[in-house]
């Protein structure tokens, strides 16, 4: 029987139909395989429910995982679940995307842990679906990390955007320049402990991204944002460029103004920049682009480029063209932030990640175009809707304003391909962003992320036509994670618009 009931999932999936009834879940349910997908759905479902699964190599256990790659849709799945479950994937991805949703199902009642029945047909709608942390403003650990990697894969997000460089620290050890991380990795905002990652923990990182599908995307943001680079190497930055604005800025925060070769403890932004006409500026990228390349396996490094709003336009994109190509020579497609897209020259094929508004302004738009002209594409991680680190309301303790107040509604309702005159193939999916400025602990990052990231989650991974993705349904499945994030441990704002589930 096919009943009209919504399944608690999210992103909703391309079909699901629900059955009636149950799969029960006991210590004598039996999983098929060793594949790390199996291995993951038993661990998952012992913290949720204290229930061990056994694992059974025989193609008649309860529940049975497989890869069938004449399936087609890469990351795609179907999931079964009746008397007994089967995950078909496209490919490890898929597999893994299965599981995920197969977690989404298992559901307590007075008859104990059991499987709602169901068959789910799923792939997603854009191929890059990310998520940035802030490492700089607030420094987070291996194991940090590792938890939003879960939390956040969960979701069916894969890629991680780590933003490892800014005015206030540098994140990851370059062994050419090994002053980075001795001189400027100590502090963070307001005299906060900082850190940083030796190349094994990068490579941990890398690593148990790539266990849950998520590639990595490292960023080192340049021309501006790079205080911290000359508190360790004062010859490659420019003295700070205190506008009036920075300066009103600063004094209404109460912090102390940047001082050229000082660490910077104020969260102030536009007032530094490389040297432009220094060679040893471009050895220095060169240097730390080979480095990270090195040691990053997925194609991409970002390069920054954000509010160099010190930097003349014109030594902007002589730099913009420079990086871009360096980064193309350690043999990485670069991604940079929409800013420069304003230089005509900028190598071919660059990955521009747009962050002005749903509604463009100024120039953004135009930049944001040249990279699709160049034969790049977008990323699309609208300021007003997608950033994490945004209040939820006037009132609430962690986040900023200077873009929106955004709601989990707000979270929810923008679309992707409609902010841009670009062609719908030109858009590779969504980022969100959590910026860090707020956000000491991690806690205070789970509490900004959840449950928006979820909304960010449907956005990249659901079709725009699925019945179910409009914001009713949404809220009312969205509640249904309660217990799954409680059961992890990942802290979560209860926003009132949502009717959470206790089970
Ligand atoms: C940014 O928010 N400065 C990319």
């Amino acid at each position: 029987m096919v009943f009209t009931q919504t399944l608690p999932l999210v992103p909703a999936p391309v079909s699901a139909v629900a059955r009636e009834g149950r799969m029960p879940v006991t210590a004598a349910t039996r999983v098929q395989g060793s594949s790390p997908a199996a291995v993951q759905l038993i661990e998952a479902v012992a913290r949720r429910t204290g229930i061990r699964l056994s694992a059974a190599d025989t193609a008649d256990a309860d529940i049975v995982l497989r890869i069938d790659p004449a399936m087609g849709a890469a990351e795609g799945y179907v999931l079964t679940v009746a008397e007994t479950a089967e995950i078909v994937g496209a490919d490890e991805a898929g597999l893994f995307y299965g599981v995920q949703t197969l977690l989404q199902l298992l559901r307590e009642d007075e008859s104990g842990w059991g499987f709602l029945r169901a068959e789910v047909h799923d792939a997603p709608r854009f191929p890059r679906r990310g998520v940035m942390l802030d490492v700089t403003r607030h420094f987070f650990g291996v194991a940090d990390v590792k938890k939003f990697i879960d939390a956040t894969s969960a979701l069916k997000f894969n890629q991680l955007h780590l933003h490892l460089s800014d005015d206030q620290g540098w994140r990851v050890h370059i062994d050419s320049w090994p002053k980075l991380t001795e001189l400027s990795s100590s502090t963070a905002v307001d005299g906060e402990p900082g850190g940083f990652y030796t190349k094994d923990d990068y490579r941990e990182i890398v690593a148990y991204a790539a266990s849950r599908h998520m590639l990595l995307i490292p960023e080192i943001d340049l021309p501006g944002h790079t205080h911290a680079i000359g508190v360790a190497y004062p010859e490659l930055v420019e003295s700070p460029v205190l506008s009036e604005a920075f300066l009103a800025e600063s004094a209404k925060n109460g912090q102390a103004l940047p001082v050229h070769g000082e660490s910077y403890l104020g969260t102030g932004v536009g007032h530094s920049s490389v040297r432009i006409h220094e060679e040893r500026t471009y050895d220095f990228v060169r240097d730390v682009v080979r480095e990270l390349a090195e040691m990053t396996p997925g194609p991409y490094i970002h390069i920054g480029g954000d509010e160099s709003l010190g930097t003349p336009q014109a030594d902007f994109d002589l730099f913009a063209e420079r990086a871009t190509a360096i980064v193309v020579e350690a043999g990485k497609t670069p991604v940079a932030w929409h800013e420069m897209g304003s230089a005509a020259g900028i190598a071919e094929g660059t990955i521009g990640q747009y962050w002005g508004k749903t509604t463009p302004e100024g120039t953004h738009a135009e930049e944001a175009s040249h990279f699709v002209e160049r034969g790049g594409a977008l990323i699309m991680s609208a300021a007003d809707a997608a950033y994490l680190d945004m209040k939820y309301s006037e009132d609430y303790p962690l986040g900023l304003t200077w873009a929106a107040i955004i709601d989990v509604r707000a979270a929810y309702e923008w679309e992707p391909t409609a902010v841009l005159d670009v062609p719908d193939a030109a858009i590779l999916g969504i980022e969100a962003p959590l910026w860090a400025e707020t956000t000491r602990t991690l806690s205070d990052v789970e509490r900004l992320v959840f449950p928006r990231a979820a909304a960010q989650a449907e956005i990249g991974w659901s079709p725009r036509s699925a019945p179910e993705r409009n914001w009713e349904s949404f809220r009312g499945r969205l509640g249904t994670l309660a217990p799954l994030w409680k059961a992890e441990g990942v802290d979560f704002h209860p926003a009132a618009e949502v009717p959470w589930s206790e089970r």
